[in-house]
């Protein structure tokens, strides 16, 4: 012990007498990589990007791993509603229920329960009841039955929904409302307290995304909650939007539920178009999704953005209107439509296949144009270029538009799934230097005369 001493001390004389010039370290550039998803591009704004999601796709692989990747929120699409959870009087079934809030627990996800109050989807028993009591009595035994088994496991419920009609800000003609009159929301929302203190408790409607009747009625209705003590937390506008549509309000809409202390959270995210989508539309759509998460970003208490589903192969819109669809960011193929690109973009992220970011090693970046024209068709061409780095292989997706179909295409090995066109090199023009482009071709026959330019993106390898 007493050497060791010694021998520290003679280094430490032996430093001080010879001092040596110590370089300070060096300071390594560091290049933060954005962030490559929607969930981590969410999480680094403190926001939670979520999607609705239904038990039964989940063996689906491209499904589950579309879902597990880009979201950290998920909704359960129809498993926790009171039909499926309370078939009959008092007997409950949570099976799907626990087993997809299990697949969402197990890749930490939060959960958004939905819903426990709700017109439709509403067993026959529980709509035929027409004592007051006795709704009552159903009504909470639902909400401490429901809540109660996933209590500890929601970050958010959706107590009640779709309480209010269109146009007049009226409320809706629901059983509950007839037989229990105006006071059946709050008595929802106290019981979803008491069943489970930690969930935030949210109100949750469609076209109150904007400023009109309906979603001023919310607000009354939400600011006496807040002057009552009656306990709310959250407001969920769903956006269930139409193309070009966002209300020019919307950020103004959410600041002032914010302003009464709640937060605000956008639940149902989706905006359609007719069928069958073309790049002018898909253009628009992600125009639309930007819009939609930069006025979340602009109001701090908008923490949630949640949509209606991963793709557009799953979604409940053709069946309620036909004629429409394409509203979420993936495509039937699980393939990132340009609204995808543009949420990202606007929470800050940048997709690690996107030839956006030029400083990303093996990044690409492509471009169009139309090289000939006539009255039932052209020809395009397509540029990929590499950025600063080698790329040794790229691919370019084009979505073709309403009515247009590719009759031939040189220097590119395509395959066709529907109107999107996958197109790889064929072979001598995969590899490219730092900076050097390859280009293929093709002709549409378009007999509409549609001459829109196709949806374009590309990555590498
Ligand atoms: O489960 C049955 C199946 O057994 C049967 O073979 C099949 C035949 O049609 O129907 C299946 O049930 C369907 C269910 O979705 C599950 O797929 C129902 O018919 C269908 O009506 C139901 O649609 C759901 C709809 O709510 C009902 O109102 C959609 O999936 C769901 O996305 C939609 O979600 C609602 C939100 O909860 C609230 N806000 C609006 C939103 C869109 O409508």
């Amino acid at each position: 012990m007493r050497r060791a001493f010694i021998a520290l001390l003679s280094a430490g004389a032996l430093l001080l007498a010879a001092p040596v010039a110590v370089a300070p370290p060096a300071l390594a550039t560091i290049k933060e990589a954005a962030p490559g998803t929607l969930k981590e591009a969410a999480a680094a704004k403190g926001r939670v990007f979520g999607t609705a999601a239904a038990q039964a796709h989940l063996g689906e692989s491209a499904y589950a791993s579309t879902l597990d990747r880009e979201f950290n929120q998920l909704t359960p699409e129809n498993e926790m509603k009171w039909d499926t959870t309370e078939p009959s009087r008092n007997s409950f079934n949570f099976g799907a229920a626990d087993q997809i809030v299990g697949h969402a627990q197990a890749q930490g996800m939060k959960i958004r329960g939905h819903t426990l109050v709700w017109h439709n989807q509403l067993p026959g028993w529980a709509g035929g009841i027409s004592s007051r009591d006795d709704l009552l009595s159903a009504m909470r035994n639902h909400i401490a039955k429901e809540a109660g088994h996933f209590a500890g496991k929601i970050a958010y419920w959706d107590v009640v929904n779709e309480a209010f009609q269109d146009g007049s800000g009226a409320r809706r003609d629901s059983v509950f409302q007839r037989v229990m009159g105006d006071g059946y929301i709050e008595e929802a929302f106290r019981a979803a307290r008491t069943a489970d203190p930690a969930a935030k408790l949210c109100y949750n409607d469609y076209n109150i995304d904007g400023q009109n009747a309906k979603s001023n009625a919310v607000y009354a209705m939400v600011k006496d909650f807040r002057a009552r003590g009656v306990p709310i937390d959250c407001v969920g506008l769903q956006a269930h939007l139409t193309l070009g549509n966002v209300p020019s309000d919307m950020q103004a809409n959410m600041q002032r539920f914010a302003d009464l202390g709640v937060d605000v959270h956008i639940t149902e995210l989706d905006i359609r178009m007719s069928t069958p989508a073309d790049g002018s539309k898909l253009a628009t759509q992600a125009n639309d999704y930007r819009k939609v998460v930069s006025a979340c970003l602009a109001v701090s208490r908008c923490t949630v953005i949640t949509v209606w589903g991963i793709t557009d192969k799953y979604s409940w819109i053709p069946d309620v209107f036909p004629g429409e669809g394409a509203a979420l960011l993936f495509d039937d193929n699980y393939g990132k439509k340009p609204a995808y690109n543009a949420s990202l973009e606007a929470l800050g992220g940048t997709d690690p296949g996107d030839p956006g970011d030029p400083g990303d090693p093996g990044a690409v970046t492509c471009s169009y144009t139309r090289t000939a024209q006539w009255d039932t068709g052209f020809n395009g061409q397509v540029t990929i270029k590499a950025g600063s780095s080698r790329v040794s292989s790229w691919t370019a997706v084009l979505t073709m538009g309403s009515g247009q179909q590719i009759s031939g295409l040189w220097n590119g090995t395509p395959s066709t799934s529907g109107n999107v066109v996958t197109v790889k090199p064929v072979g001598w023009n995969a590899d490219l230097a730092p900076g050097a482009s390859a280009s293929f071709g093709f002709t549409v026959n378009a007999p509409g005369g549609n001459q829109a330019p196709p949806a374009l993106t590309c990555s590498s390898p």
